[in-house]
């Protein structure tokens, strides 16, 4: 069978590289694709972005499913689109992908459905917004309602942080109709873990843990970025966390969506803020959701996937989720993120990729912001490659992943050295 992954990112090339590993796929074509997935064995690049024209490819090439890789076609409606064409994809339908493209409705169907969240109000009056800050007191969290790229969260330390907050969302318009509406919300303070369900509508299954590092700087100083690395399992998420974030996070929202009237199918992203204490106690509160993978979070789950992943999506798209199982490695899988210079605020394209760590069974090079140029790889984005490794544990996780990247090479790169801290025995956060 062949397969359609839309994305251009290295969750997609990742997701495209686990599909091509299932006996049964033939080609897994990726809709815009990247240098990675232009080169990959059984993959093939698809110049193709506009949704109707993903219909008709999808029809034309008889793909056996789609698998949507970021949140921006969801909720432009690629799943409506290809569902009305009698096509099948794996991904929420534009009303049920609001729970990532506003934030508002989010926190409203949070507190209509009792799950944990922080408290809040959503302002479009600047002047009101600033009220409540003023009454809140600081520090205090102030987001923009819709997408905005990773640029619509400012966790501010002082009143004036966030009336500033206000000012450049609500008075500037900078963020365009992302930040017509902000929401305000209370500061959580604790460790952050993301949670990866796939859905059906009714039925969840779980993926592995995994923990990102947001920050783009070594003990997680500097800007937030989309992530410089990730891990798998997150050793923070114990077995009794699991069952709590199933039961108090998990199905109230896959039950509440399907009350609603959205059922939910995909993948759902729960951020989490995870407040320190004993694991019976420790208050579990949802930060964000998001209606898609994570990015880097994919890379390193998807090398501890051991079966047939296809078959996976295809009880999903069946509604049998309940029938399906992932068999995950044991091992740590890591992945660290190469960025561009100048990211986050203006990464530089067209460097080339002037050396690349060999792919291994315990080591593979996910790319990113590359594109293939006349025959060379070159930087064609902010982050550009994730080096993902699997090992015996997370500091030899590390020390594989440091040893490839020294043989992966190009201008101005960047990266952070201590990918996986938290995840170190015996490690104690300093907050
Ligand atoms: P979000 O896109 O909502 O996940 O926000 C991006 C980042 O901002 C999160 O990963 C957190 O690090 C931080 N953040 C968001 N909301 C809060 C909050 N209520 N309290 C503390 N930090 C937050
Ligand atoms: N790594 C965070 C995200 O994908 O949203």
């Amino acid at each position: 069978m062949n397969i359609l992954v839309i994305g251009s990112g290295g969750r997609e090339h990742a997701l495209a590289w686990r599909l091509t590993q299932s006996p049964r796929v033939q080609t897994v074509f990726v809709a815009p694709g990247n240098g990675g997935t232009a080169t990959g064995e059984h993959m093939q690049n698809v110049p193709i972005t506009d949704i109707q024209e993903l219909v008709n490819f999808a029809r034309t090439e008889k793909v056996a499913f789609t698998v949507v890789g970021p949140e921006a076609p969801l909720a432009a409606g690629v799943v409506d689109a290809f569902r009305a064409a009698g096509l099948k994809i794996f991904g929420p339908t534009q009303a049920a992908a609001q729970l990532e493209s506003s934030k508002d409705f989010a926190k409203a169907f949070m507190v209509r459905h009792n799950i944990p969240t922080a408290a809040y109000q959503t302002f479009t009056d600047p002047g009101h917004a600033k009220a409540y800050i003023r009454e809140q007191g600081a520090p205090i969290v102030v987001k923009a309602d819709g997408l905005a790229a990773g640029k619509g969260v400012v966790v501010a330390a002082t009143l004036e942080e966030a009336e500033e907050a206000i000012d450049q969302m609500l008075g500037d318009g900078s963020l365009g109709s992302a930040g017509a509406r902000v929401v305000v919300e209370e500061f959580l303070d604790g460790e952050e873990a993301s949670f990866i369900v796939m859905c059906d509508g009714t039925n969840v299954l779980a993926l592995a843990t995994s923990q990102d590092h947001k920050r783009l700087l070594d003990n997680d100083q500097g800007p937030n970025t989309g992530g410089m690395g990730a891990y798998s399992p997150a050793p923070i998420i114990s077995p009794t966390l699991h069952n709590r974030i199933m039961r108090e996070v998990i199905h109230p929202t896959i039950q509440g969506m399907a009350k609603d009237g959205i059922p939910f199918t995909g993948f759902l992203y729960a951020g989490l803020m995870i407040a320190n204490g004993p694991d019976a106690t420790r208050l579990v509160k949802v930060l964000e959701f998001n209606c898609r993978m994570g990015d880097p979070e994919t890379q390193p789950i998807m090398m501890r996937i051991k079966n047939d992943l296809s078959q996976v999506f295809e009880l999903a798209l069946a509604g049998k989720l309940d029938q399906a199982t992932i068999d995950w490695d044991r091992r740590t899988a890591l992945g660290v993120v190469l960025a561009a210079h100048g990211y986050p605020a203006t990464p530089r394209s067209g460097d080339p990729i002037t050396q690349l760590a060999p792919d291994t069974p315990e080591c593979r090079v996910f790319h990113a912001g590359t594109r293939l140029e006349e025959g060379t790889l070159k930087t064609a984005g902010g982050r550009v490659l994730c080096v993902t490794v699997l090992a015996d544990s997370v500091k030899r996780a590390q020390q594989a992943a440091y040893t490839a990247i020294a043989q992966t090479q190009f201008s101005g790169r960047q990266y952070r050295t201590d990918i996986g801290w938290r995840a170190l025995p015996g490690t104690k956060d300093p907050a």
